[in-house]
């Protein structure tokens, strides 16, 4: 039996099918390359192609008999998403349509689906358990949420049974350095930070110092990419085991400012970082922290690197390794 994973040569997905992989499932996965590196994918059987694109999906269901799938694909950055919200119904909600329809007619009715906690907005209780309203403040969000729905439909009209999962701020990198983060443009802020430490920045923007937070910066619940890979293996596991839908948050329940990531980040490098204030960024929460209790339970989901050290010190050896991504190696 094989697990299909769309977007896995994305920054989670293809961490998500290096762990599956390592806990020998058989994996096939569908990505565009639109974001996606192929240079992040280990030996997985790979389908260059859309969602959209029916008939390939046709094609990969009829080669493979695939009992599950983790669906990552979409758009993700919540600034372009606000500039261009057509594109983040196009690729996400309908996208999402196309396989969802696809898995009903072959008969595959298990989904885990990369949600965020984004779906949240400006939570009203922190920290953050599922129960809060769903208020997204950008269309990404919305999208996201609007899948969560339509997969809850699906369950209830056709029976397809689906682990949303909600990631808080996903970081690091896989701790033996294989692969990492690699985004263009980049807009997250640990990559950012290192990029400074290697010197291709001059300096951090951290965006407003005057939120109702201690030190006035942003606060975020910063987890590691191998441990949503696990939950992602725990939730088609689950799935598999009970045959329910559910929906999970997915954070370590300790929230770091931007200044303390930036502290951070210092202490692991070694290097000091300068920063300077500017602007808000349109959208930002103030704190975003999870109760993860659920997946805890449930899911028997412990993180191994819970730590902001150990996250930012998987991402620098990356980082130092690959210092222009997954284009540009070092010379050995
Ligand atoms: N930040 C800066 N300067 C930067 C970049 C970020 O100050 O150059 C700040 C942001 O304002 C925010 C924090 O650092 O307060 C983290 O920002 P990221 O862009 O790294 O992450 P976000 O919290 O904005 O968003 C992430 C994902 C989204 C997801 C969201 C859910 O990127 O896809 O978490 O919590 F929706």
């Amino acid at each position: 039996m094989t697990i299909l994973v769309t977007g896995g040569a994305g920054y989670i997905g293809s961490h998500t099918v290096l762990h599956l992989k390592e806990q020998g499932e058989e994996v096939v996965v569908l990505d565009n390359l639109s974001r996606g590196h192929l240079d992040a994918l280990f030996e997985a059987p790979f389908y260059e192609g859309d969602l959209h694109d029916e008939k390939l999906l046709d094609e990969i269901f009829h080669t493979y008999d695939i009992d599950a799938v983790i669906h990552f694909a979409a758009s993700s950055q919540v600034g372009e998403s606000v500039e261009d919200p057509l594109k983040y119904y196009e690729n996400n909600v309908i996208g999402t349509f196309h396989l969802i329809r696809k898995m009903v007619q072959h008969n595959v009715n298990r989904i885990v689906f990369s949600s965020t906690a984004a779906i949240y907005g400006d939570p009203e209780f922190i920290p953050v358990g599922e129960t809060n309203a769903t208020i997204p403040t950008n269309p990404y969000g919305e999208t996201k949420l609007a899948i969560e729905k339509m997969l809850q439909w699906s369950d209830q009209a056709y029976g397809l049974k689906s682990v949303s999962l909600r990631y808080f701020n996903a970081a690091g990198a896989d701790p033996q350095g294989r692969i990492g983060e690699d985004h263009d443009p980049e807009t997250h802020l640990i990559p950012i930070v290192l990029q400074v430490a290697l010197g291709q920045r001059e300096q951090v923007n951290i965006f407003g110092d005057d939120y109702p937070t201690e030190d006035g910066t942003c606060i975020r619940d910063y987890i590691h990419v191998m441990d949503l890979a696990e939950a992602h293996y725990l939730a088609v596991k689950k799935l598999k085991e009970t045959n329910e839908s559910a929906v999970y948050n997915l954070g370590n329940g300790q929230g770091f400012s931007v200044k303390q990531v930036i502290e951070t980040c210092e202490r692991v490098t070694g290097v000091f970082i300068p920063s300077t204030v500017s602007f808000r960024r349109t959208g930002d929460p103030a704190v975003l922290v999870a109760a993860s209790d659920k997946a805890r339970g449930e899911l028997k989901w412990i993180p191994q690197y819970p730590s902001l050290e150990a996250i930012v010190s998987h991402a620098w050896d990356w980082h130092k390794s690959y210092p222009y991504g997954f284009q540009t190696k070092l010379p050995t």
